[in-house]
């Protein structure tokens, strides 16, 4: 196993302990673990010989220029993480592709390029996702920027605090004409590699995903004093919906659609649940079939709600379209796994990526790595040191072959 994996599988680690919680990896946007891993980042960036920036939203940006005039290949990934993380969703990708670029820096390349450390992909802090690479492709609208955390702080005020005046945000923006194209190496996330023996695989499409925030609003009122048949209890409301959540996703071959968190208020064991708000997320490949169930996730919320006099809201977060990569960029990775001997198996993403917001502005596709027991968003997250190798050739031969023109 060559340097480069090792010092990915080691960077991943220091990464680990900048963290909001003393017991366990969380780095939500805007925090000062996340301010202290692109510092790290932007060390090792400059340590590969790239010129580093902060952008508008909090990005980290290492750029290595081409020859006058000459487009730029973006690479890159995530710094943030879900609450409880492992170490190497979004991390893992952001390191492969310092290595990749460190190791070509005496080879001439006909392009600039330039590895992002995104500042905010997970959607952990505002429901939103992507804050980070939407604002490079200029679509972080009002609607987001207003959105609220727990605390009540909007996104613009925690991208004042963290990276400047969310009216610069346009900076951030990057012109399609300039860009090249834009690769990403991610941990899978899923089982699929590991049954299949492989090491890596490259991404053909990304599922489609809509995310809605419900709020269930009845009566607060005395455990012990408001008969069964008086209620308007938020959270038995809740309970129904959950339920069909659930039952929606199974009965639909490819659907997952996942309610994430609750909030009951006031919460008091022994004062009847007022309001409740609910998470929802639904992915399926094909649009139209996540779009229908929401709707039916959304009616089957309404239902729950006439049935004990609660009144039931839905507002749309967020709603990202299926991604298929650019099947240029997908067959330049597929020889560059063949090249090392490796079946280059093809393979749809579940998750969400920062390829998603960036297939807007340019060709995208990714490199997906082998993940231990399909175990992700979750601390025992893995991958092995050897499989990291394999990426990491699998990059820097990708780079080096990149199509221009
Ligand atoms: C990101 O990990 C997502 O798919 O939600
Ligand atoms: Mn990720
Ligand atoms: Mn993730």
């Amino acid at each position: 196993m060559g340097g480069a994996a090792a010092r990915v599988m080691t960077r991943c680690d220091e990464l680990a302990a900048f963290s909001e919680e003393p017991d366990r990896l969380t780095r939500r946007y805007g925090t000062a673990a996340l301010r202290q891993a692109g510092e790290s980042v932007a060390r090792w960036m400059r340590e590969a010989g790239l010129a580093v920036q902060r952008d508008a939203v909090g990005n980290v940006r290492g750029r290595r220029e081409g020859p006058p005039g000459a487009k730029t290949l973006l690479l890159g990934s995530h710094l943030d993480s879900v609450r409880d993380a492992g170490r190497y969703d979004g991390p893992l990708g952001v390191l492969t592709a310092i290595e990749a670029v460190s190791a070509l820096s005496s080879t001439t390349l006909p392009f600039a390029l330039e590895v992002y450390a995104f500042a905010e992909e997970e959607g952990l802090r505002f429901h939103t996702s992507y804050l980070g690479s939407r604002a490079v492709t200029g679509t972080l609208d009002a609607a987001t920027l207003a959105m609220r955390d727990a605390e009540g702080r909007s996104v613009a005020e925690v991208c004042r605090e963290f990276a400047g005046d969310p009216a610069n945000l346009a900076a951030a923006r990057r012109d399609p004409d300039d860009l090249l194209g834009y690769l990403e190496v991610h941990i899978e996330q899923g089982p699929v590699l590991e049954r299949r023996g492989l090491p890596v695989g490259v991404v053909t499409d990304i599922i489609g995903q809509g995310k809605e925030l419900l709020t269930f609003t009845g009566i607060a009122g005395h455990a012990g004093t408001v008969p069964m048949n008086h209620r308007a209890d938020a959270l038995a409301t809740a309970a129904g919906f959950v339920s069909a959540v659930e039952r929606i996703g199974r009965e639909t071959d490819g659907l997952v659609a996942t309610v994430g968190r609750l909030t009951v208020e006031p919460g008091a064991a022994n004062v009847i649940p007022g309001r409740v708000t609910a998470t929802l997320d639904i992915r399926h490949a094909r649009d139209e079939i996540w779009q229908g169930a929401i709707a039916a996730a959304c009616q089957a919320a309404r239902e729950a709600g006439a049935l004990r006099g609660v009144q039931v809201e839905s507002q749309t977060v967020m709603q990202t379209p299926a991604v298929r990569c650019d099947s240029r960029l997908v067959e330049l990775l597929a020889s560059a796994v063949a090249t090392t001997g490796i079946e280059p198996l093809r393979m749809v993403s579940g998750a969400g990526h920062d390829a998603v917001p960036l297939s807007r502005i340019t060709p995208v596709a990714m490199l997906f790595v082998r993940c231990a027991g399909g175990i992700s968003h979750n601390p025992a997250e893995s991958v092995m040191a050897a499989d990291v190798a394999v990426a990491f050739d699998v990059l820097t031969n990708a780079v080096r072959n990149f199509p221009v023109g």
